[in-house]
């Protein structure tokens, strides 16, 4: 399985982007992201014509980026608008290529294929990270491992007992009940662990004692690799919120098989505690750098070339059910996208 490529990805979160290039490999693509004076998002491609140096190393002049080895500028178009050298000739492949962008919810989305084709309605919603009542605490890394195997691990929150036993385990585990739901090509799988001490993790956010409650996992997938999470611990006698977060788990493929992983926690309690976000920060650092990363790209390394488990004959237990269904809607669009461009 590759990736499709007439979808939105995230390119970045908007913060990350602004006058100084960021350079960024995405779907196999070398893209240099910027502002516009305006405060635009610009994404062109990153390989100047000429002698192929990066343009994300260059400068921003005005709305246009310069080549830092011989100064072609290029506008947000890709075309490129001025050659200080010689006669100023500008030569006809003197230009890069242009993506369509979009900046959403503080994310910056880049469509991955035929622009023409790119539709803003399509976006994603995940308006909760800049709804005012609401705080969001951001990150992004690189990963050597397929986005798939992201997905995999991000349906599937019955990893936490285990990736994360120090920080989400719970002591009675075997009473998690699990239940996955389709529709149409959006999956749903929601662990509920019933009367279940408060993990580590989400003491550090709500900074309760060590109160026993309903542990709710509810994990969200759709096209492609969007993953949104609503965690919730809620009181056993009144079931009321004792913590409530919003997850976003977005995955851009770089290559076949690396990806960036850009991922929030959205809060609805203690807006302006900055020992919130750093709790938050804390959990991230750890959680998804030091113990969901090295499982997931020990496994990639383990599966050699190939990128889907579902191609190695594995074991399949109850909790893939979820995944195992995405795998097959991403596959089935994949496919069809595929002999869509084979007729062309
Ligand atoms: S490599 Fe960019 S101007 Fe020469
Ligand atoms: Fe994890």
């Amino acid at each position: 399985m590759t990736y499709l490529k007439n979808t939105w990805y995230v390119a970045a979160w908007g913060d990350e982007v602004s006058r100084e290039p960021l350079g960024r490999k995405l779907l196999d693509q070398d893209i240099v992201l910027y502002r516009r004076e305006d405060g635009d998002v610009v994404a062109i491609g990153n390989r100047c014509p000429h002698r192929f140096a990066p343009l994300s190393m260059g400068k921003l002049q005005g709305d246009t980026i310069e080549c830092p080895y011989h100064g072609l500028r290029f506008n947000g178009h890709g075309a490129c608008v001025l050659n200080p050298n010689g006669d100023g000739d500008i030569p006809p492949k003197a230009k890069v290529p242009a993506y369509r962008v979009e900046e959403r919810h503080d994310l910056v989305w880049f469509w991955g294929g035929d622009p023409e084709q790119a539709d803003p309605a399509l976006i994603p919603d995940l308006s909760y990270v800049t709804d005012p009542k609401t705080r969001t605490v951001t990150g992004h890394i690189h990963v050597d491992a397929a986005y798939e195997l992201y997905i995999d691990n991000l349906i599937d929150l019955s990893h936490a007992q285990f990736v994360h036993n120090d920080q989400l385990g719970v002591d009675n585990y075997e009473d998690a009940q699990l239940e996955v739901k389709q529709a149409d090509e959006q999956v749903d799988v929601i662990i509920t662990i019933p009367n279940a001490n408060m993990p580590p993790a989400i003491r550090g956010i709500t900074g309760e004692d060590n109160k026993r409650g309903n542990f709710v996992l509810a994990a969200h997938w759709q096209i492609p690799s969007i993953v949104t999470n609503h965690i919730q611990f809620l009181d056993a006698d009144t079931n009321e919120a004792l913590h409530e977060s919003f997850g976003s788990h977005l995955l851009t493929p770089e290559t076949e098989t690396t990806a960036h992983y850009f991922y929030g926690l959205t809060r609805k309690h203690r807006l302006d505690d900055k020992d919130v976000d750093n709790a938050v920060r804390a959990w991230h650092l750890k959680g998804f750098t030091e113990q969901d990363k090295p499982v997931i790209e020990a496994a990639a390394r383990m599966m050699g070339d190939e990128t889907d488990p579902l191609a190695m004959g594995p074991a399949i237990i109850q909790t893939d059910g979820a995944n195992v269904r995405a795998r097959r809607i991403l596959k089935k669009r994949i496919k069809l996208e595929l002999e869509q461009e084979s007729q062309a």
